[in-house]
C-alpha cells in the first residue's frame, strides 16, 4: 500500500489531505482494529473509581468487554470480561464493589483478582481441572497507569505507557497538578451515539478553527452573561510525540482552578483567589498562571480526550461501524474542592460539553453532517487539513494539532516494507 494513500502532504503548495476513504471504508475500520486499537495504549479508567479493594468498572473498550478490579489486597488488575467455561460476561453491572464475580449461566465463581474459586458439581470435575490457572479470569495483556490514569494495551510488546505518552506527560501534569490532595472522577457517566467515523471527533475535540462559527450560541450566551474579555496568556498548538496532540488557550469562561467571572459573584471572588494563591506556592507563580488561565483540550492518541476548560471532562469514544461511534465522558475534579466550586464544575460538565449542553449537539450535528457529505465522496475524495501550513508557528485556530494525529495514524496504517510482505 503506497504511503499516500490516506494522507497526502505537499510542504511546498502547503498542502495537507486525507482522503474521506478513511471515514467510511469497512476495510480501514478493520485494519484499525488490528493496527491502532490492538497496538496503542487505550484509557480504561481512573484509580479513584476502583479506590477501595473490591471496587470494580465495566469497560467496552474496541468492543471488548473488560473489567478493571482492585482486589483484597489493594492491587488492579484488567481481565477480559468472559467466563471460561463458555463464555457469558461474568460481570453484567457498570461499576460496583464484589468479592467476586458470579457468572449467570452455570455459577462458576471467580474472585475479584481473577481466581476461579467454585464451580457448582464441583465433584464432576478432575481436581486438577485448574492445573496452573488456565480457568482463572484471562489477563488483559497489559495494565499501567499514570498520574492515576489506568491504560491497557492489547499487545504483550507494545512500549511502556510511559514512553507512549512521551511529552504528552508534561500537558496531563497541568491538569492532574490542579489538585492539591489528588484528583477524582465525579459522579456518573455521559453515553451517547453518533453517526460519524470515530475519527471526526478526535478532530473536532482539538479543533479551535470551528468555535467561534459552530458554538456562536454559546458565545452570545457568554458575551450576555456578562463574561470576560480573552485575557491571560496565548497559548499555543502543540504537535506532541506518537500522535498525540494539545491546544492552549485563554477563556472568556470561569475556571474553578482559578479564574473568575461576573457570573459567580462577588463572593466567589475571594474563593478563587484563595486557590490561586496555593495554586502559586505549591506550584511556583508562572506554572500557576499557566494552568489557571489556560485552557488545554488534549488528544491522547487515538481516542482519548482530556477537555481542561471550565470542568475537566475525560472523554473516549469506539467506532460501531465506520460511520456510527459511542461516546463516554466522565467528569474530573479536585478532591479537596469545597461544594459551591464543585457545583459551578459540574454545571459547566452539562452547560457546555454535555450530551445535551451548549457545545455537544453543535458538534454532533456538524461530525454527522460532514459523514452525510462523504457520501458523494466520488466527487470530492480529499479533505483538507492545510490550514497554518505556511505559518512558522501556527495557532490554536490553525490545523498543526490535527496534522499531527493523522501523520501517526497513518504511520501505523502503514506496513512496513518487510510487515507488507509478509502478509
Ligand atoms: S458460562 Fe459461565 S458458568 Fe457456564
Ligand atoms: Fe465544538
Amino acid at each position: 500500500m503506497p504511503q499516500d494513500v490516506y494522507v497526502r502532504e505537499d510542504r511546498e503548495r502547503g498542502l495537507f489531505q486525507v482522503a474521506r476513504t478513511a471515514f467510511v471504508s469497512d476495510d480501514v475500520l478493520a485494519q484499525e482494529q488490528q493496527r491502532i486499537f490492538d497496538r496503542c495504549w487505550l484509557y480504561i479508567g481512573h484509580e479513584s473509581e476502583i479506590a477501595k479493594p473490591g471496587d470494580f468498572v465495566n469497560r467496552i473498550l474496541a468492543g471488548r468487554n473488560l473489567i478493571l478490579a482492585r482486589n483484597q489486597a489493594g492491587a488492579v488488575n484488567a481481565f477480559y470480561n468472559t467466563c471460561t467455561h463458555r463464555g457469558a460476561l461474568v460481570c453484567r453491572e457498570a461499576k460496583g464493589n464484589t468479592k467476586a464475580f458470579v457468572c449467570m449461566y452455570h455459577g462458576w465463581v471467580f474472585s475479584n483478582d481473577g481466581a476461579l474459586m467454585d464451580q457448582p458439581g464441583k465433584e464432576a470435575y478432575c481436581a486438577r481441572l485448574n492445573e496452573g490457572g488456565a480457568l482463572n479470569l484471562a489477563r488483559v495483556e497489559r495494565l499501567e497507569s499514570y498520574q492515576g490514569f489506568y491504560f491497557i494495551n492489547f499487545d504483550r510488546n507494545a512500549i511502556s505507557l510511559k514512553n507512549y505518552l512521551g511529552n504528552a506527560k508534561e500537558f496531563i501534569d497541568l491538569v492532574v497538578d490542579q489538585a492539591e490532595t489528588g484528583m477524582e472522577i465525579i459522579g456518573g457517566t455521559q453515553s451517547y451515539a453518533i453517526d460519524a467515523n470515530w475519527k471526526l471527533l478526535t478532530e473536532n475535540s482539538i479543533d479551535g478553527y470551528h468555535a467561534a462559527m459552530t458554538h456562536a450560541t454559546y458565545m452570545d450566551y457568554l458575551a450576555n452573561s456578562g463574561a470576560l474579555a480573552r485575557v491571560g496568556m496565548a497559548g499555543g498548538a502543540h504537535a506532541l510525540d506518537n500522535g498525540h496532540a494539545v491546544i492552549e488557550y485563554s477563556s472568556p469562561w470561569g475556571r474553578p482552578i482559578a479564574q473568575w467571572v461576573p457570573t459567580w459573584g462577588e463572593a466567589a471572588k475571594q474563593d478563587v483567589a484563595d486557590i490561586k494563591a496555593r495554586l502559586a506556592a505549591r506550584a511556583g507563580a508562572e506554572k500557576a498562571e499557566r494552568m489557571s488561565s489556560l485552557n488545554r483540550n488534549l488528544l491522547i492518541f487515538p481516542n482519548l480526550v482530556i477537555n481542561d476548560v471550565m470542568a475537566i471532562t475525560v472523554r473516549t469514544f469506539y467506532p460501531l461501524s465506520p460511520d456510527r461511534m459511542t461516546v463516554n465522558a466522565w467528569a474530573l475534579g479536585p478532591r479537596e474542592e469545597n461544594a459551591d466550586m464543585r457545583q459551578r464544575r459540574l454545571f459547566n460538565f452539562l452547560e457546555f460539553l454535555g450530551p445535551g449542553g451548549f457545545a455537544t449537539p453543535d458538534d454532533v450535528e456538524a461530525l454527522e453532517m460532514c459523514q452525510r457529505g462523504y457520501r458523494n465522496l466520488r466527487a470530492v475524495a480529499w479533505n483538507d487539513i492545510s490550514k497554518g501550513m505556511v505559518r512558522e508557528k501556527p495557532g490554536t485556530n490553525d490545523e498543526l494539532q490535527m496534522r499531527a494525529f493523522w501523520r501517526h495514524w497513518n504511520r501505523l496504517m502503514t506496513p512496513a516494507p518487510m510487515e507488507a510482505a509478509a502478509e
